[in-house]
């Protein structure tokens, strides 16, 4: 058997373990909770119902804790009527550039606005999509908690291309069929109607387009103390593989668009795409590409929902001058990240390679995983890990609630799906946020499970942004090792990337 092989069979093996407690839970939930339609989600939804969920989760940062006090609610099911934009240039897996600005009415109908752009910083538009169709909610999803399924029905599709080379790119795109009586006669600026019920979706797969992110949504809206409120529309996520993305059904979520009446301020992208259109595409003001610094202590701005069901938080420090690096993924069972599963610390160092040739202002990266610790909180999982066959998975029968374990002298865990020493290909960028604060992308993982382990698996989209928490001391509290930072004054210098032990690992290791 080949390492990939192996790698693969432990993916499934560690899916299996995760959708086998999950599915435990749930039967706790059916138990515990009997009438909480939003948790057991059999019926449709009366038209009366309205629940709402309570977010606990803060940064684990004290310094932005102070700061900003926000409670978070979502109301299930989510109510869509309004019109919800980007906040910033999007990226897709491809990549592909693109800002949206979707409408929903309360008869169902929906006029969704996808903006496509040939520059990573959303300035040169390329085509827009005018898509028109029906949506309704269905129930509650049971795969991923606090999110609500729906079916949709797409009418119709109009594009409207922005350039002449736009429209060559275009035709050298699309299959024959579609483009040859129509879309080399279609002037720039001019509807052209790539679907409609009679004509069928042929030209539609070949753009990869696909409305499968209106499966799964969720309203949140954050209630901040000084009495503003600010409303988001998670949709359902792109698959990472672009062969799979036209039939996807997605388990977790975009990067939310925001209400256009209820949205960060001051948010200028917010405005450019509210006030755009089919004809006049938003042209995003150019931002300054920032210097990647990696170094403090960065952690993720909410909690966060990765297909297959998994919530999580993530918390990384880095320090430049050892290429040295800590990331501690915290799990959950819950949309909240109130209720705490397991835990995982990895160490290892990092390079960073050229910057990226797909997108502007980011840069390739190479990570390795040498040490890894868990922290088991839930009785199952601690029960299924002190099962695992000596030299498997840490200490066999040595597991207890809440005590940390190390896997490093068994090289990992089979169980779940790690092996050390592991090494990721990487991609990250840095943006300032609305407040001129540092954000963090890392790389979105591939959706279906595997790892970026090989240059060619390296992602063109990324993750929610994490937020710089700290730039003063940080301290590493592995192996006894205490590796003071200082604040991102020093630059990251360029290393060659000079790795060894290339072992293909499974993936969980650096998420
Ligand atoms: C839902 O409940 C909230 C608070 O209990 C209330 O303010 C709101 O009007 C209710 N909405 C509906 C549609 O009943
Ligand atoms: C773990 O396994 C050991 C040995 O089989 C056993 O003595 C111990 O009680 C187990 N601990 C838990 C928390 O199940």
């Amino acid at each position: 058997m080949t390492s990939v092989e192996a790698g693969t069979m432990s993916n499934s093996c560690f899916s299996g373990l995760l959708r086998g407690v999950w599915l435990l839970w749930q039967a706790v939930l059916v138990v515990g909770r009997g009438s909480d339609l939003w948790e057991v989600p059999p019926h449709h939804f009366s038209t009366s119902s309205n629940l709402s969920e309570s977010l606990q989760w803060e940064p684990h940062c004290q310094y932005r804790h102070l700061q900003d006090r926000v409670k978070v609610t979502a109301d299930i099911p989510p109510k869509l009527e309004g019109t919800w934009v980007s906040t910033r240039c999007e990226v897709r897996p491809g990549p592909q550039f693109l800002t949206r600005s979707y409408s929903f009415q309360p008869n169902r109908h929906f006029h969704a606005l996808q903006h496509y752009y040939s520059d990573s910083s959303c300035g040169d538009p390329a085509y827009s999509l005018l898509i028109r169709g029906k949506i309704r909610l269905q129930q509650a999803s049971w795969i991923t908690p606090g999110g609500t399924e729906a079916d949709h029905h797409v009418t119709k599709v109009g594009i409207i291309v922005h350039s002449i080379s736009a429209r060559q790119t275009l035709a050298a795109r699309l299959p024959q069929t579609c483009t040859d009586a129509s879309l080399d006669r279609v002037e720039p600026g001019k509807l052209f109607e790539l679907y409609n019920t009679r004509a069928g979706r042929g030209c539609l797969a070949a753009l990869g387009f696909s409305m499968m992110e209106l499966s799964l949504v969720r309203v949140q809206t954050q209630h901040h103390s000084h009495g503003g409120k600010v409303q988001e529309l998670f949709l359902g996520d792109i698959h990472t593989d672009w062969i799979q993305r036209t039939l996807h059904r997605p388990t977790g979520y975009q990067q939310p668009l925001q209400n256009a009446m209820h949205h960060i301020h001051p948010c200028p992208v917010c405005a450019l795409v509210y006030r755009s259109s089919e004809k006049r595409p938003p042209v995003l003001p150019q931002s300054p590409a920032l210097p990647l610094s990696l170094d403090g202590r960065w952690v993720s701005q909410r909690c966060e929902t990765r297909p297959s069901v998994l919530f999580l938080t993530r918390d990384f420090t880095f320090d430049s001058g050892q290429q040295a690096w800590e990331g501690i993924y915290r799990h959950y069972s819950d949309p909240a990240c109130s209720q705490p599963t397991f835990t995982l610390r990895a160490f290892g160092h990092y390079a960073q390679g050229n910057p990226s040739a797909k997108i502007l202002g980011a840069s390739e990266f190479v990570f390795k995983v040498s040490e890894v610790r868990v922290t088991a909180m839930d009785k199952d999982i601690v029960k299924l890990l002190n099962k695992t066959r000596p030299g498997k998975c840490g200490p066999a029968g040595g597991w207890e609630n809440g005590a940390e374990q190390d896997l490093t002298p068994t090289n990992g865990c089979t169980v779940l799906g790690i092996k050390l020493p592991h090494k990721e290909y990487e991609l990250l960028k840095m943006e300032l946020d609305h407040r001129k604060h540092l954000l963090l992308f890392t790389g979105e993982r591939p959706t279906d499970g595997t790892s970026p382990d090989r240059p060619l698996r390296r992602p063109t989209s990324f993750q929610a942004p994490m937020v710089l928490c700290s730039g003063g001391d940080v301290q590493f509290g592995h192996s006894g090792k205490q590796l003071k930072l200082s604040s991102g004054a020093e630059k990251v210098t360029q290393v060659a990337l000079l790795w060894f032990g290339s072992v293909l690992c499974s993936r969980l290791c650096v998420y």
